[in-house]
């Protein structure tokens, strides 16, 4: 057991047991998992259906768990009837009523609290009111929401009349919003007239109204909630306020009863390719994984209070924000605004004041907090605090480290859990009260997962500390079924590369001699900026559709704050600016960027050049970029490089 610097990067050895009073009072003790393990691994589908069965309350049993006759189109517990949002709320009533479902925090301040019961009154008004409008069960519905409980609202009453539910992260732009509302077909648009974030009001229905007027025929209505004082447009024919829709409606809702494998919702994710994919997650199996996970994971006990800092607009706020700790009668807390706003110590804050038990966020919110230095913290009370998490991206040791010893008093678990929008749910994770950890390692798959990292052949790296491909070889629960109007493309994606036996994941990862898993990043043309997931391709097709650009390549240059951070090559058309020109078009071309995609993908750093690196063939020679953007000498072989000498031009 040892702990030394290498230069300033930790070198982190040391293993940190589950403390003894957090196991006494654990939901899953080591012997627990031992068998839970054990049942998985005998029979997974027994084991599945058990908990389908014990977990989710079905409105028609269902007749089998699994069905593989399709591979790699997997269904599970098909045939069966539920309702998500009855899961969700309904069945807490009797019980729960009036136990805290949410308690949302504004950044200015502002508080509101949801019990089950208020919860489920609002989610069954807005419910009517979507049927008022002629919503019905298979229609697809955007969300362009801030981060406050009506987006839970919404999400929760798409699902209890049928209909999917598509979050657009605010931070998109009205572009990106466009290409999703089109890609979905959406009928309608949930939106507010504004958002906070950072002192300032984000403009979410203008968005929403740029989208709109430049295609976007297949959207009826846009539904408008009332969030700040800020005044906007209304087109009388189209939008609705919130308030008005359901004002005069019902407080109760007959729920749409579907089948397990109805798609719940779509979320948009970058891949390798140009186009965002609409990833679909069915309802019942997309249940199970988030509910289960909810508790084996986060150890959700009666009194928790549980902060899941992501937008509800990323998976993250879907399965431990929207469903899976509700589903489990949990009380979470939200909050709308920036970590620092208007103070460094808001998160600490706001932990304090609510008297938060469990905290879940990204390594890049713990590494920012943590530059602010110990003292901030020190002001708060954090000892209500049990367990932590950190999702997202790799979390490097002295991040780790720092959030174990100055948030978590030394006292708490951390779970570093790994997992992808197409999975649904915590793949590989420490069950808090079970496994040893070590800083920067998932440690294990869940139960009932069974994770690998193979060779190019497909076969299992046996040497510990070899690099390869992470794949899952069983099918699981809360699986993506497809790619929205794509399923081709699905297959391609995340099944044909070691012939539909394994799902892919796109990550490259080793195991040590422990076996425990370390995820060492994407293997694909993905960055990712702050846990926040970009295309690369996504990326260049907006550089390439500027008037100026003959052609782009993008790629992620390691960053200490933002894990990654997007690089640009660019080829202008014309001369190669220097200078103030050059300065110019980075300005111009930034804030292009931003007005295609929106601010995450606006690129760190763009450089010129007459050409890129490329092979005889004019392929575009990406990990040379990559070792020119992160400033390294070049040691590889440039021989099958056409035009060796544009590196030179590159790296200045
Ligand atoms: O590269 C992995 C990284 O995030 C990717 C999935 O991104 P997204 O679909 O946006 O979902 C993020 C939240 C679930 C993965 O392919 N990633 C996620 N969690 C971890 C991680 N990398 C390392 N450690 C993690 N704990």
């Amino acid at each position: 057991m040892t702990n030394d610097t290498i230069g300033s990067v930790l070198h982190e050895t040391r293993t940190f047991h589950p403390p003894q009073a957090f196991v006494d009072h654990a939901r899953i003790t080591p012997d627990r998992l031992t068998s839970l393990r054990e049942e998985a691994d005998r029979d997974p589908e027994g084991f599945w259906g058990r908990l389908a069965q014990e977990e989710i309350d079905w409105h028609k049993p269902f007749p089998q768990v699994l069905d593989s006759s399709r591979a790699p189109r997997y269904t599970w517990f098909e045939g069966g009837e539920l309702n998500v949002s009855v899961n969700c709320l309904d069945r807490h009533l009797a019980r729960r009523g009036q136990k805290t479902a949410i308690i949302a925090e504004g950044e200015k301040g502002d508080v509101r609290v949801f019990t089950y019961a208020s919860l489920h009154r609002e989610v069954c008004r807005l419910a009517n009111g979507l049927r008022k409008l002629g919503a019905r069960k298979g229609d697809r519905i955007i969300l362009l929401m801030p981060n406050v409980p009506e987006a839970v609202i919404a999400m929760q009453a798409c699902a209890r009349i049928g209909a999917l539910h598509s979050v657009v992260f605010g931070g998109f732009s009205a572009e990106s919003l466009k290409s999703r509302i089109e890609d979905a077909n959406a009928r309608f648009v949930i939106t507010a007239d504004g958002g906070h974030r950072g002192g300032k009001i984000i403009e979410l229905k203008s968005f929403v109204d740029k989208a709109l007027s430049t295609g976007c025929k297949s959207v009826r209505n846009v539904v408008v909630l009332k969030r700040t004082d800020h005044g906007i447009a209304m087109d009388d024919k189209r939008d609705v306020w919130w308030h008005d829709l359901v004002a005069n409606v019902k407080d109760t809702c007959d729920p749409a009863w579907v089948d397990a494998e109805h798609p719940l919702f779509l979320l948009y994710t970058s891949g390798s390719t140009g186009r965002p994919k609409g990833i679909v997650h069915a309802s019942g199996g997309y249940l199970l994984g988030a509910l289960l996970t909810s508790k084996w994971v986060f150890d959700l006990q009666a009194s928790d209070v549980f902060w899941c800092t992501a937008d509800v607009g990323w998976i993250t706020g879907h399965s431990y924000v929207a469903y899976g700790p509700l589903a489990a009668g949990a009380t979470i807390l939200m909050y709308e605004g920036a970590p620092t706003e208007p103070h460094g110590g808001r998160f600490w804050e706001i932990c304090e004041k609510h008297g938060v038990t469990i905290f879940y966020t990204a390594p890049t919110a713990i590494r920012a907090l943590m530059r602010l230095g110990d003292d901030i913290p020190a002001k708060y009370d954090l000892s209500k605090l049990r367990l932590l998490g950190s999702v997202g991206e790799p979390i490097n040791p002295e991040a780790w480290m720092w959030y174990h010893r100055v948030i978590g008093g030394a006292r708490c678990p951390i779970v570093d859990t790994w997992w992808q929008t197409e999975t649904g749910s915590i793949m590989m994770s420490p069950i808090p009260g079970a496994v040893v950890t070590k800083p920067g390692s998932c440690t294990f798959p869940l139960p009932g997962i069974d994770a690998d990292v193979v060779d190019e052949e497909g076969e299992r790296i046996q040497s510990p500390e070899e690099g390869g491909y992470l794949v899952i070889k069983r099918p699981w629960p809360s699986m993506a079924r497809t790619i929205y109007g794509d399923d081709a493309r699905y297959q391609e994606t995340y099944w044909n590369k070691f012939n539909n036996r394994y799902y892919v994941a796109g990550d490259s990862a080793h195991r040590d001699a422990e076996g425990y898993f370390w995820i060492l990043g994407r293997n694909d043309d993905v960055i990712k900026v702050s846990g926040h997931r970009l295309g690369s391709m996504e990326i260049e097709s907006a550089l390439c559709a500027h008037p100026n650009i003959a052609e782009a390549a993008v790629v992620g240059r390691p960053d200490a704050l933002t894990g990654e951070a997007v690089v640009a090559f660019v080829v202008p058309k014309g001369a190669r600016p220097e200078g103030d020109a050059a300065t110019k078009l980075t300005i111009e071309l930034r804030a292009w960027v931003t007005e295609q995609i929106g601010a995450l993908a606006r690129p760190a750093e763009i450089r010129y050049g007459d050409n890129l690196p490329k092979t005889r063939s004019g392929k575009i020679m990406r990990r040379l970029l990559r070792s020119l953007a992160a400033g390294e000498v070049i040691a590889q072989d440039t021989s099958t490089l056409e035009n060796a000498s544009i590196l030179a031009q590159l790296a200045a």
